[in-house]
């Protein structure tokens, strides 16, 4: 890795442990005790359970004081999501929408949401992106990070992998001109960490967030348009996301260069840090779950269970939220029009009624639909993508022979109350 590519990766790992310490706030770093004793005692509870440990809400991320109660229950939070009707979603944008010229696909509802996401759909379609896995994502995967850090024999695999691919994947996924090393790429990685830093309860540290979040939509816009330009004048057709929004029409009308520049923004928040989250969590589920991990090392068609039991057990959207547009009532409670919701899918994800033995990590549990990626209407759009390269690199990791955690270092720790995720992974293997 050259000088400029290892400070751009320095900056980018303090730029994600930023975004760890604004949604941990003053919450217990294992929540999942607490989340339990308050679903069974109030499964909607009057109050904002993020705001009770000083995290910034997307139930009511700029401060406005409106009331916020929060939901715990699987059966209940799975049908909020479903019902787009009742609840909406523009508060999602309330954060860093203002950041990205808030085109936020989260953040919007009823026709604009449908004509948006229908548009982009099919560029994120499971087939398109398995014929990616093989083709795409292995090659880059395998070339640039695990090949590398083989011959190393002991890593931070947060810094040295978790953090870097999924942007890195993304990044040629949009179609942006290879640039060697990976170091712009981080450089749009960091930009999109510090819009994710930005909301936050404590006005001293907006003041600096704030306009640092700005900046860095800004950055990500300034240097995202030459590409989008460049190709546009290179006639170039391929097989990516640029060429894919240059190519759709929206009510006869093509999008232009801007335009598809704050899509890629949007999806730029979107893509990265959540992958990096989940995949250091899978990876300390499976370290700490011997047995499982030796299973998914022997078959590795476990690999997506794996992922789909440690995104149960540990989300990193741990909360989303809606507003209610009609008084509505919730296991038995009423919501009043105007109220918003948090909704805690870390709670839901394990409640003993839909869950059997919820606190394990299981790979044989029975499906259920899964709530780690949303649910419904605003369902993750990017979540084949997001499987399928965290597939990729947990197959490769399995091969470096006698994979373990580092007893020199700590042991890893998953905390925060929202965005949850560990700040490293130590492994060693045998070189
Ligand atoms: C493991 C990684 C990921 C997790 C945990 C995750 C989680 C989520 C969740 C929970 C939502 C729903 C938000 C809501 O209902 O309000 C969502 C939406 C979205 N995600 Fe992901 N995501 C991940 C990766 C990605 C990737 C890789 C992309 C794109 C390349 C992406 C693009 C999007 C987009 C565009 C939406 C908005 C969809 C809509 O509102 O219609 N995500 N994601």
């Amino acid at each position: 890795m050259n000088e400029e590519a290892a400070t751009n990766l320095d900056e980018m790992a303090h730029d994600f442990l930023m975004v760890s310490e604004t949604y941990s706030g003053t919450g217990p770093a294992n929540p999942y005790p607490m989340l339990a004793e308050l679903r069974e005692e109030e499964p909607v509870m009057d109050g904002d359970i993020l705001a009770r440990f000083g995290v910034p809400s997307q139930a009511d991320y700029a401060g406005s004081g409106r009331p916020v109660m929060t939901v715990f229950r699987y059966p209940d939070v799975h049908a909020i999501l479903r019902d787009s009707t009742n609840w909406k979603s523009y508060i999602m944008a309330d954060g860093f929408g203002a950041a990205v010229d808030n085109l936020l696909l989260t953040g919007m509802d009823d026709e604009e949401h449908k004509k948006y996401r229908a548009l982009l759909a099919p560029a994120f379609a499971m087939p398109v992106i398995a014929r990616l896995q093989e083709t795409m994502m292995r090659p880059i995967i395998q070339r640039e990070y695990t090949d590398k850090l083989r011959p190393k024999g002991s890593a931070d695999l947060v810094r040295e992998l978790a953090l870097p691919f999924p942007v890195r994947v993304v990044y040629a996924l949009f179609g942006f001109p290879d640039d060697g090393d990976g170091d712009t790429v981080m450089k749009f990685a960091s930009w999109a960490l510090r819009i994710l830093s930005g909301p936050q309860i404590d006005p001293a540290k907006l003041a600096v967030t704030g306009p640092a979040a700005m900046d860095a939509g800004q950055q990500l816009f300034d240097h995202v348009l030459p590409i989008v330009r460049a190709r546009r004048a290179s006639g170039d057709e391929r097989e990516d996301l640029i060429s894919f929004m240059q190519n759709v029409e929206l009510e006869g009308q093509r999008f232009t260069d801007e335009e598809i520049t704050g899509f890629v923004r949007m999806l730029l928040l979107a893509a990265a840090e959540t992958t990096s989250r989940s995949f250091a969590n899978l990876l300390i589920m499976l370290f700490e779950n011997p047995e499982a991990m030796e299973k998914v090392r022997a078959d590795r068609s476990l690999i997506n269970k794996a992922i789909t039991e440690s995104m149960r057990l540990d989300p990193v959207a741990t909360n989303l939220a809606r507003i209610a547009a009609q008084d509505m009532e919730v296991c038995g409670v009423t919501v009043p029009k105007g109220t918003a919701v948090t909704l805690s899918i870390g709670a839901a994800n394990r409640d003993p009624s839909t869950y059997e033995r919820p606190n394990d990590f299981w790979l044989e549990r029975p499906m259920r639909p899964l709530l780690s990626f949303g649910f419904g209407p605003h369902i993750c759009m990017g979540m084949h993508i997001a499987r399928m390269e965290m597939a990729v690199a947990l197959d490769l990791l399995l091969d470096f022979p006698n994979l373990r955690l580092d007893p020199a270092h700590p042991h890893p720790v998953i905390r925060g109350m929202h965005m949850r995720g560990a700040d490293a992974v130590h492994a060693i293997w045998d070189a």
